[in-house]
């Protein structure tokens, strides 16, 4: 059995919920607290054994490569000031082997992972979407997926349950049970269902272990819902030929590419933060009793 080895991070797509910010910003490195989301994510691949890293960029996203690059005049100014903690997290994230390719045309998320073909060969991999943070300080949602490919050799899609309300938002699967009980066999999957058509509840949340298998059908895969190459609709055609499964995954987790989910995210991890967690509790606690 193969290793899962490598992660692909698309990025490539606009941020239009969050504009104004992300007209010359990338959405990806919005902070939640002071750490851009997409850190959080390359952090979660890095904890779950991932060794290398594409991060499928476009137009405008150059902020990321600086993030992840070293930052000389930084470090130096850091140094000189005694700023050693903060010195050694900047060069931290230099340190990490991250791969980019721009996707040039936004023509969906499964056109993305197209693009990642070469840099993967002939091995499964990992896909961690940055809109889905997840908090799970025992096990990170992708060390858990990884675990069922180990056992199962299959693809495995990291999901949850989401409210009736919010099926039309995901890419919704129904599948067959199996002897686990946060194991199901794939039998369908629909991306982004009118609530009436959904055929379950479980939500595909932003992370996947896929088999290589799937470049083939995304090359001829059509466009599908809003005109674009859809993820969803390959990953059922490879649920046909060979044993796909989804994985309720254990982890809180955060819609960040949402505005609520977003503030939620900043309100809960700086609340978990021992520097921040005590003195915003009391804040948010007297702020409570006054409006
Ligand atoms: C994408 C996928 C969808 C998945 C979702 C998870 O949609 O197409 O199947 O459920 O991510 O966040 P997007 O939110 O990028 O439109």
């Amino acid at each position: 059995m193969q290793k899962i080895r490598k992660a692909v991070i698309p990025a490539a797509g606009y941020g239009t919920r969050f504009l104004p910010a992300t007209k010359a910003t990338p959405k990806e490195m919005l902070p939640i607290v002071d750490k851009p989301t997409i850190q959080y994510i390359v952090e979660e691949a890095l904890a779950s054994g991932i060794e290398e890293i594409l991060v499928v960029s476009g137009h405008g996203k150059r902020a990321i490569e600086d993030h992840f690059d070293s930052a000389p005049a930084l470090e130096a100014e850091l140094e000189k000031k005694g700023k050693l903690e903060l010195l050694h997290e900047v060069q931290e994230t230099a340190d990490i082997n991250i791969h980019y390719i721009r996707q040039r045309y936004m023509r969906g998320l499964g056109d993305a992972i197209l693009c990642a073909k070469s840099f993967i060969g002939d091995e499964p991999f990992a896909v961690l979407l940055g809109d889905d943070v997840v908090y799970n300080p025992q096990k990170p949602a992708l060390r858990q997926l990884i675990d069922i490919y180990d056992w199962t050799g299959g693809s495995v899609l990291g999901c949850q349950n989401v409210s009736e309300e919010k099926v039309s938002s995901y890419g919704i699967v129904a599948g067959e049970k199996t002897d686990n009980a946060r194991l199901m066999r794939v039998l369908d999957m629909v991306e982004k269902p009118a609530r009436e058509d959904a055929p379950s509840r479980l939500a595909v949340l932003g992370r996947y272990i896929i088999r290589p298998e799937i470049f083939s059908i995304l090359a001829t895969t059509k466009p599908g819902k809003g005109g674009e190459i859809q993820l969803t609709d390959a990953l059922k055609v490879l649920a046909g030929r060979e044993p796909v499964y989804a994985y309720d995954f254990e982890g809180e987790r955060y819609d960040v590419g949402d505005k609520l989910g977003f503030l939620r995210a900043t309100v809960e991890f700086a609340l978990r933060r021992d520097d921040l967690g005590g003195a915003f509790r009391d804040y948010l606690k007297g702020l409570v009793t006054r409006i």
